[in-house]
């Protein structure tokens, strides 16, 4: 969203100016002056790479996910690929004694609702990645999060098509303002990772064109990536990386995208399909059971399946993109960064992306106790922990225990330094802190009646495999339960990848989401338990009462299937049927089948209070809607709120008319101050239909319920509804 002040009323809008990106044209205009000087070898040395994070890498490499060794005499430097979303990964600790900044979930950063802070993590990922010598860095997740218990649902956004298209391709923009090409990945409908290579995720174009691809839309106008990476998955039978529809039809036709189409490491799967499909080029080809792009594209090309017109576009695309972040210009080398700055940068992000789920008797936040304060489990004494797979970033003095390996590639279950309890004890000076971990029974007999405790909870997932459930791992329920029967206060810290069940939940006294915060979280941890901050996150995703609510109840068993490149095949094709929801994900989903959160979309407490009023809903006749309203903080503290606008439009034929947020704001306030805002519900396609029959978005002429509200199950401060006049918009 796009924030801007006019007579001191904080005006939030969310439409982006699509298109592709600006000056596409003098870059393509380069790309395809130096096509034309290229022999045959040449050009197809561009259009796959191998990885370089294994012995066999290309000597130059700096040592990452891929390197591409450049064009000497066409003044085409070597360039190399880095992961992710979650700052610069070290695999393999390719890069010895390589220093990196962990930054918070993406997930935790949808947490914040913040595009501005998204913008920031961009900002600072893309400034690092170019500081250490890369041109691409392969970060947007977006993949709307249509199971909880996905293994990567840390790495992407939310349930919700707006906020997770405006946060993507805020971070996105922010990566490529500091002259590092960014993807959008994993294009599209890749919300489970069990079974990855194998399964098919089936929807209805129209339900794939009002949720994932909307989102994918939304976030490349907000971003304007330079590539796109389709996931390992099938969308309706057809694998991503060679799916017409998905990369000719919708991408680069409807929204004209003009950058290049990269496939997943060890994604590909045949050469002239692939190529005509609009699969520009094979990335982790060493994954791959050939190199398609190489040999097998040679002699396509030479026998015309693929025509050099074709070849000639792949590597004009991959050519302009480099141009555009200026990886034309020299072989980039390592050079310095802030890493204090971008640390306290990462710090301030994952303060702001935790949620306060519940504080009965004010249990939060703990000033100087007069009971001890105990910290227990979740490696509290060691870091906090990260999510598995391409995504983990290894800071100095980061930790692991234990992990799994795929694509031949160790995934530690990491943590991040600093240890919550330290930082906590700097919050705390006055208080005796101390650590106890263990079996159950040994830590509850050692707590005392009047102690103030403080248990962490973490679930690790992980890319190439889901969660079985949603349920704590081990037996830390049991010793929730235990603690909070023995204590005076307890208080739960959830470190973890998305949603938990919590059967304690009346038991305890305060419960906080902190999401996987990065070499932020322990500090920002002990900065909200102790009220130095005030927590402001909104839940991203709903929590579930139990698994029974979720349109999908059983999870595929790992061992019937195979989840990751590189390995032998298991089992059969899969499919999942996402039509079972459609376009009605999470708070919809339960809004639909009358069904109730344990925590809504949206959720998240203050230690102060917000008052809204003179709210007043609009239309400029009968145009884009927009609520205005004051926001009053009348509590004692600072505190950041986040008004929401959810609309349902009206019933027509085959298409949802639940409600779906349409806006939001975010406003930090001082105790007993004001402010003014204007929400602009100016992304209408999130309520209009696509008919894939007569392709573009009908916003239909009818009533439109508007509703201001606090979460996504809120009963709203005000409704109403508006009368708008029917719109459409191209595809
Ligand atoms: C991984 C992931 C992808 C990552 C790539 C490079 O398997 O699916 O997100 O960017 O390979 O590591």
């Amino acid at each position: 969203g796009r924030k801007s002040m006019q007579d001191n009323t904080l005006t939030v809008s969310f439409r982006a100016d699509p298109g592709p990106w600006d000056g596409w044209q003098k870059d393509w205009e380069i790309a395809a002056e130096l096509v034309g000087r290229m022999t045959l070898e040449e050009k197809l040395s561009l259009v796959s790479s191998p990885m370089a994070s294994m012995p066999d890498a290309p000597e130059e490499a700096i040592g990452s996910a891929g390197c591409t060794v450049g064009i000497e005499h066409l003044g085409i430097p070597t360039w190399d690929e880095s992961d992710a979303s979650l700052g610069v990964t070290n695999p393999n600790d390719v890069r010895h004694d390589d220093v990196t900044t962990a930054f918070p979930s993406t997930v935790a950063l949808g947490a914040t609702f913040s595009p501005e802070l998204a913008r920031l993590q961009g900002e600072t990922v893309g400034a690092q990645s170019r500081a250490k010598g890369f041109t691409v860095q392969l970060a947007g997740g977006v993949n709307l999060v249509r199971e909880p218990r996905g293994g990567r649902v840390f790495e992407y956004i939310s349930e919700d098509v707006l906020l997770s298209g405006v946060v993507a391709g805020s971070a996105v923009a922010g990566i490529q303002s500091q002259g590092v090409a960014s993807t959008l990945k994993h294009f599209a409908l890749n919300p489970q990772e069990t079974g990855r290579v194998m399964v098919s995720s089936d929807l209805s174009e129209k339900n794939l064109r009002e949720s994932d691809l909307l989102a994918f839309q939304i976030a490349l106008e907000h971003g304007q990536p330079r590539t796109i990476m389709p996931g390992y998955n099938m969308v309706n039978k057809k694998y991503a990386s060679e799916n017409a529809f998905l990369l000719s039809e919708v991408l680069k036709g409807d929204w004209e995208f003009k950058g290049f189409v990269m496939s997943d490491w060890g994604a590909t799967h045949s050469t002239e399909h692939a190529a005509w499909a609009g699969l520009d080029r094979q990335s982790g080809r060493q994954l791959d059971t050939a190199h398609y792009f190489g040999e097998p594209l040679k002699e396509a090309v030479a026998a015309g399946r693929v025509s050099t017109a074709r070849l000639d576009e792949m590597v004009t695309r991959i050519l302009a993109v480099l141009s555009s972040v200026g990886g034309l210009d020299e072989r980039r080398r390592p050079t310095s960064f802030p890493a204090e700055e971008h640390a306290e940068i990462a710090e301030r992000i994952a303060e702001q992306s935790i949620v306060l789920l519940k504080n009965d008797g004010s249990a939060l936040p703990i000033t100087s106790a007069t009971g001890r304060v105990v910290i227990v489990g979740g490696h509290a004494d060691a870091g906090v922990l990260a999510g598995g797979g391409s995504t983990t970033v290894t800071p100095p003095g980061w930790v692991h225990d234990g992990g799994v390996a795929i694509a031949q590639l160790p995934l530690p279950r990491a943590y991040h330094p600093p240890a919550p309890l330290d930082e906590i004890r700097r919050r705390l000076p006055d208080s005796e802190v101390v650590f106890l971990d263990g079996e159950v029974t040994e830590v509850v007999g050692q707590i005392h009646a009047d102690d103030h405790v403080v248990v962490f909870a973490e679930n690790w997932a992980t890319e190439g495999r889901d969660l079985p459930d949603l349920q704590l791992e081990g037996r830390q329920d049991d010793l929730i339960s235990a603690v909070a029967g023995a204590a005076e206060s307890t208080v739960v810290v959830l470190e973890t990848s998305g949603p938990v069940l919590m059967p304690w939940i009346d038991e305890v006294d305060a419960i906080l989401a902190a999401w996987y915060g990065g070499s932020g979280g322990g500090a920002a941890i002990a900065a909200v338990l102790s009220g130095a901050a005030t927590p402001s996150g909104r839940l991203p995703l709903s929590f579930p009462r139990s698994e029974d609510q979720l349109p999908r109840v059983e999870m595929t068993d790992p061992g019937l299937t195979t989840s990751n490149p590189g390995e032998p095949r298991r089992g059969s094709y899969l499919s999942i049927d996402y039509d079972i929801e459609g376009a009605d994900i999470g708070y919809r989903w339960f809004e639909r089948q009358g069904e109730e959160a344990l925590f809504p979309f949206g959720f998240g407490l203050s230690y102060t209070t917000f008052e809204y009023t003179d709210i007043v809903i609009a239309t400029a006749g009968g145009g884009d809607p927009s609520v205005e309203l004051t926001v009053t903080n009348r509590g004692d503290r600072q505190g950041i709120d986040t008004p929401q606008v959810y609309m349902a439009p009206p019933r027509v034929s085959d298409s949802s008319s639940t409600y779906r947020l349409a806006g939001w704001a975010r406003v930090d306030l001082d105790p007993g101050e004001s402010r003014r805002v204007r929400i602009r519900l100016d992304e209408m396609r999130i309520c209009a239909s696509f008919d894939p029959d007569d392709p573009g978005w009908t916003v239909h002429e009818g009533d439109y319920s508007i509703r201001l509200a606090r979460n996504a199950a809120d009963r709203p401060v005000l409704e109403q509804k508006v009368r708008l006049n029917g719109t459409r918009l191209r595809p």
